[in-house]
């Protein structure tokens, strides 16, 4: 909580990849919600991004990007922290920290880490591996009380109450410990191509995936081409994962319930309903996609934002963290 005892919301966007509908779904499209009651923070976690092997002038572009696609998924500047993670030096210091209070032990048993150090054998290095405690500093610096994520990352909200309630104990109330807000609508959007895999902005088939800046022609050719079962009837059920999930992305897109979704295509095939899948995610991802060409086109602005997002959010890490140095031993000048 803060000192005016508002409540604290805090999370953070890689800049690398392309965001998916599952990112908006998921996570951004819900952010903007929270800023009438919370103090809210939302990070474009660039320091993050270089655990994986990343191509300089394609990480900044993305860093931009990223800061533009919060913007017009609807997160206002004014009412809402908007910054780059690495604008910030906090971040590491207090990373550094919790390093010290984090156990090889719970590291190797994230589900991430063993997932991403399959995927880049080559590259398995200490920031791969301590990238969690990274997220704990990001969350703990802000006094955060809720952190809205998509359920990929609620083994790393753990492991932050954990390293919070660790390091509370052994100097005392030092850091509110954080709950996740892990988003109910849009849960787990799968891949278009194999229904029983989440849908991932690294995947490889670009039928697979549809990216939040998409155009409209390229939306309806995916749904149109996405795989279902053999029964014709749109139906939820054991089964049919393909029909489950466009149903799923139906349903964020409209607030329709399983059953009316049922009702409207009663007696209508597949291809009808692939047709208005698309067509809904179009509709709502236009004005979205307008709103970041118009962003990316001023650049000026962008960084405007980035400093002031940097300076506030600069100001209110420096409390934690001067409390977090004391509370170690370290000495101050
Ligand atoms: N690890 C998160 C992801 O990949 C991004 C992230 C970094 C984050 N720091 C955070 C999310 C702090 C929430 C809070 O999605």
């Amino acid at each position: 909580m803060t000192s005016d005892n508002q409540q604290v919301v805090f999370s953070g966007v890689q800049p690398s990849g392309n965001l998916t509908i599952g990112n908006y779904l998921g996570a951004i499209r819900n952010f903007a919600a929270f800023s009438e009651a919370y103090k809210c923070y939302y990070c474009v976690v660039d320091m993050h991004a270089i655990t994986v092997r990343q191509v300089p002038a394609e990480l900044r572009r993305r860093t931009y990007e990223t800061l533009a696609l919060y913007i017009a998924c609807g997160l206002d500047p004014n009412k809402n922290t908007l910054y780059v993670q690495s604008h910030v030096p906090a971040h590491a210091e207090l990373a550094w920290i919790l390093n010290c209070y984090t156990m090889f032990g719970e590291l190797s048993r994230m589900t991430q880490f063993k997932d991403k150090s399959a995927k880049h054998a080559d590259n398995v290095n200490a920031g791969l591996f301590t990238y969690p405690t990274l997220m704990a500093a990001d969350i703990l610096l802000y006094q955060t009380d809720r952190v809205p994520v998509g359920v990929d990352q609620q083994q790393h909200i753990e492991i932050a109450r954990d390293i919070a309630v660790r390091f509370n104990g052994v100097y005392g109330d030092t850091f509110t410990v954080p709950e996740g807000i892990i988003s109910e609508h849009g849960k787990k959007i799968m891949s278009l191509a194999d229904p029983t895999k989440k849908m991932s902005k690294s995947d490889e088939n670009v039928n697979a995936v549809v990216y939040i800046l998409d155009n409209k022609d390229d939306i309806l050719r995916k749904f149109r081409r996405a795989v279902t079962d053999s029964d014709t009837v749109v139906r939820f059920g054991e089964g049919k994962d393909g029909i489950n999930n466009l149903m799923t992305i139906y349903s964020c897109f409209t607030d329709k319930s399983m059953e009316e979704i049922e009702r409207e295509f009663d007696g209508r095939g597949y291809g009808d309903f692939k047709s208005a899948v698309g067509e809904v995610c179009a509709d709502a991802l236009a004005p979205v996609r307008a709103e970041f060409d118009r962003l990316m086109a001023d650049k000026a602005y962008l960084e405007d934002v980035m400093q002031k997002g940097a300076q506030d959010a600069a100001y209110n890490a420096r409390k934690t963290l001067s409390k977090v140095k004391r509370k170690v031993g370290f000495t101050t000048l």
